[in-house]
């Protein structure tokens, strides 16, 4: 029976009970297996999967920098209902063209099915196959953000009285979206079986891929390029609430992808495994060709300071700087920064009055950290 004065004594009493005196203590190996099955894990013997240790135990660390992530990410706290949208009403029905109309609206068409799907993969797919439990805080934080990034979308969504039904089916009917989430939803069907084994190479492998593709390209360079058309507007003093909200998203993101390379590049080690260099190319071609099939489709013409042209060589240019990060070769070397104000819209330490902007101030810590 627990006491609300203090539980745990009580709980304790309960796991272990007094030894009567019929009981006779351990003896010879039994006694060093009993010992040995109370001692607390040994962080050295902790893995990413795989791992046989007790999940159970958050400490000693041995992924310190997960439990930083995971303290940091809580430095960005935020609901989308602390920025204000009353200008965003008045800019799309009255200041936005038809084709500035028609790149908000399909960015955040695509944004807000692909939170789902980036909710789905880390809760569903990838937080299960982790064996150590300071991953799964941080994936944990993760799921929920996701969350929170899409009742930003349906906030935008909704506050704009854009028609729900239509904005939220086009990734079904409009190809050119279609083929980001069919190729998205592909990888994450093949990580998201109850029978996987990760002990068995060819799986292992598989999880790698689809781990790099979740973290290094979804995340870390469709997200990361997503919000740039809206980021345009926002430099030319258009839906600002709505670049104030992605701005928070995309630092979101910004984490979890270099989270996912990080514990990424931790299996390649401890698991002795390399994701093949060909499937890699296939994947940054196949990403590609459907990112450009996306860009001309929300920017047959240019708006005002942003085209196809340079949302693709931006494509190239972000994904090398994250195979840089996972100790890969650079898919499209020579490619160029051709959008050299994303960095910049990205690290809100130079946002200087960008706090100042929120009804409700979160933030509790320093700047974080990028490097
Ligand atoms: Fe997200
Ligand atoms: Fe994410």
């Amino acid at each position: 029976m627990l006491t609300w004065d203090d539980p745990l004594i009580a709980s304790n009493r309960e796991h272990r009970p007094a030894p009567t005196a019929d009981a006779a203590p351990p003896r010879g190996a039994d006694r060093g297996r009993a010992e040995a099955a109370l001692k607390p894990v040994d962080p050295r013997d902790k893995r990413v999967v795989n791992g046989q240790t007790d999940i159970n135990q958050l400490a000693p660390f041995k992924y310190p920098w997960a439990w930083n992530y995971f303290l940091n990410a809580n430095k960005n706290h935020w609901t989308p209902l602390d920025i204000n949208m009353t200008q965003d009403v008045h800019d799309y029905h009255h200041r936005l063209t038809l084709e500035e109309r028609h790149v908000y609206e399909n960015v955040l068409a695509y944004l807000t099915t692909s939170d789902i799907l980036a909710m789905r993969n880390i809760g569903l797919a990838v937080m299960e196959k982790m064996s150590a439990p300071e991953l799964q805080i941080y994936q944990a934080r993760q799921v929920y953000e996701e969350s929170v990034h899409t009742w930003t979308y349906q906030h935008c969504i909704e506050t704009l009285g854009l028609d729900q039904g239509e904005i939220y089916n086009r990734y079904r009917v409009v190809p050119e979206i279609h083929a980001k989430i069919q190729m998205s939803n592909e990888r994450l069907s093949s990580v998201l079986r109850p029978d996987i084994d990760l002990r068995d190479r060819d799986e292992l492998h598989n999880f790698v891929l689809a781990y790099i593709f979740f973290a290094a390209l979804f995340e870390g360079v469709w997200f990361y390029n997503g919000f740039s058309p809206i980021f345009a507007l926002q430099r030319r003093g258009l839906m600002k609430g709505t670049a104030e909200q992605l701005q928070y998203i995309m630092r979101d993101e910004v984490m979890h992808a270099g989270f996912g390379i990080r514990v990424v590049r931790q299996i390649m080690l401890e698991e002795n495994i390399q994701p093949d260099a060909r499937a890699l190319r296939l994947m940054w071609n196949e990403a590609e060709a459907v990112e450009a099939a996306y860009a001309h489709f929300i920017l047959p013409d240019p708006i005002l300071g942003y085209s196809a042209e340079q949302h693709i060589e931006q494509y190239r240019f972000v994904a090398n700087r994250r195979a840089r990060q996972l100790g890969l070769d650079e898919p499209f070397p020579g490619a160029e920064n051709a959008l050299p104000w994303l960095d910049e819209q990205a690290n809100l330490r130079k946002e200087k009055n960008f706090f100042e902007t929120r009804v409700t101030e979160y933030q509790t810590g320093g700047a974080l950290n990028w490097d």
